[in-house]
């Protein structure tokens, strides 16, 4: 029987060691919530880094390792930590990572790392030529991976082998100041199918291969030698069942049964029955906005005053890649600005922002989805942001205002929110005062038409779809002939 072998770098969970025990803490992300219900619906092997360096693995429990992620589904590859250095903290996250979301000013071109790039996405290459059958189906995520697919292809060149970005492809101006733009593209190619979640995206790799490959591309198809790669859009869907019935559950909690947090935001709730939750939820990383936020959210205060004390901010960060400098940096901005916005704003009764700085878990960012008025994202780049597609899916009541940033892929799909661009503080406090004084028809009638859209594109039709036109393509695969 064929399988898929799903390949990225995070697998769905991450393994720590804790007195000697492993550990397995569900990843955060995007990629991994996405594919993780896929994962478990399907016939499928997962590989990818463990979160471990070689290092931090002890001989005896290599066993235990395997057995832990062989319960997942997973198979791990296994990196040093010279590896993860340079291929995870360097060329994924300070190089291609701040490229492709438009911060150039952030990207830095080493060739130590793009070496060690190279040579690990060799590592996962040869992983999948291991373990894949013939008929076995590849798919291969994100731009940590870019060259996999080629060294995949050249190795077995009769896999299908599909490949989606989950972060935006910038435009060929962005791109060409890559020194090794090339090798990416050609890596890319490797693939039969290559996704992105937006047209815009799909745009901007087709200029690329035109321009600096020089490839013939007849609408979405790149002729290359025998064969033919296509490229498409599939905006990422969320597990949308999960989310509204986790809602529903919530719901129908009896008193009592709440989770400490939701006790705590009840409390508040109750003390003040006119206020506002603003709720704000990323990974802690600079294409988030999250510092222009807080900034947006000061600016609101001044301009709207009456608002004090009845409104809050809740932030929810989720440390990420603190050993890159920029993260760091960013982490000690926000506490700062969290910190200055409190000190001169709070009164004895009110605190304008509370601050949550960690991972949480599954039925907490239920309460939070579902006991928060408004939610604010207002990434300056994003390529997708499920968390935004996420809060409307647990609204079940209809209610609630979303407020999203025209950067985000979501904003494609969402255009009922209330988009605002994350630079203009203007609009964004105009479209707080704006969310905070909805009448609740006006919320029904904006968040309905979404709820429909994101039930019926759900993860599930998204992997469907992706699968389905990679077999297609696969299918039709015949050497080419130009007229
Ligand atoms: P990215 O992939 O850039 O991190 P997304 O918004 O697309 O951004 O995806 C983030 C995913 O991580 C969502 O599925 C969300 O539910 C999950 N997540 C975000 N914050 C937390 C948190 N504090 N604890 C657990 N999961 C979280
Ligand atoms: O969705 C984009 C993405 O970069 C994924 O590739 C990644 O798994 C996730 O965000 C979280 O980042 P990281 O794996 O670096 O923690």
């Amino acid at each position: 029987m064929s399988k898929t072998i799903i390949l990225s770098n995070r697998l769905p969970v991450q393994l720590r060691i804790s007195e000697g025990r492993i550990e397995a803490i569900p990843s955060v992300g995007g990629l991994a919530t996405g594919m993780k219900s896929v994962h478990q619906d399907g016939e499928s092997l997962w590989i990818g880094w463990s979160g471990l360096t070689r290092e931090e693995t002890p001989g005896d429990l290599e066993g235990d390792i395997d057995k832990a992620l062989a319960g997942h589904g997973c198979l791990k590859v296994s990196l040093s930590r010279e590896e993860v250095d340079g291929f995870y903290f360097g060329f994924s996250n300070r190089t291609l990572w701040p490229l492709f979301h438009y911060f150039m000013e952030y990207s830095e071109f080493e060739l130590a790392n793009w070496e060690v790039y190279e040579a690990v996405n060799r590592k996962f290459a040869d992983a999948v030529v291991e373990e894949a059958g013939e008929e076995d189906v590849v798919w291969v995520h994100d731009y940590q991976l870019l060259l996999v697919p080629e060294m995949v292809r050249q190795q077995r060149p009769g896999l299908s082998i599909g490949f989606f970005l989950h972060i935006p492809f910038p435009s060929f101006e962005i791109f060409r100041t890559l020194p090794w733009r090339k090798e990416i593209l050609r890596g890319l190619l490797g693939a039969d199918l290559i996704g992105f979640h937006t047209y815009d995206y799909e745009r901007h790799f087709l200029s690329s291969v035109r321009r600096l490959l020089g490839l013939e591309v007849n609408f979405n198809e790149i002729h290359l030698e025998g064969r033919v790669a296509k490229v498409d859009s599939f905006p990422m869907g969320i597990d949308y069942k999960k989310f509204r019935e986790a809602a529903l559950r919530h719901a129908a909690m009896e008193e009592g049964e709440e989770s400490d947090l939701q006790r705590r935001l009840n409390l508040h709730k109750a003390s003040t029955p006119e206020a506002k939750f603003f709720l704000s939820i990323d990974r802690l990383d600079y294409t988030k906005g999250i510092a222009k936020r807080l900034k947006a959210f000061e600016y609101f205060l001044q301009k709207y005053p009456h608002y004090r004390e009845k409104v809050r901010l809740i932030i929810l960060a989720v440390p990420s890649r603190s050993k890159v400098p920029q993260y760091r940096r960013l982490k000690k901005e926000i506490d700062e600005l969290v910190g200055r916005i409190n000190g001169e704003l709070s009164t004895v009764s009110w605190t304008p922002i509370w601050y949550f700085y960690r991972s949480l878990e599954f039925e907490n960012l239920i309460d939070l989805y579902t006991s928060c008025d408004i939610a604010w994202l207002t990434p300056i780049r994003d390529g997708m942001n499920l968390v935004a597609k996420e809060y409307i899916a647990t609204r079940t009541d209809q209610s609630g205002v979303l407020i999203l940033s025209e950067m985000a892929g979501a904003a494609n799909e969402l255009h009922e929110a209330l988009l605002i661009n994350p630079n203009n503080f203007e609009q964004i406090a105009q479209a707080l005062d704006q969310a905070i004084n909805m009448p609740p028809e006006e919320q029904a009638a904006r968040n309905a038409p979404m709820q429909k859209r994101l039930e019926r594109y759900d993860v599930e039709k998204w992997a469907q779809d992706f699968m389905d036109s990679l077999l297609a393509q696969k299918k039709q695969d015949a050497p080419y002939v130009a007229s």
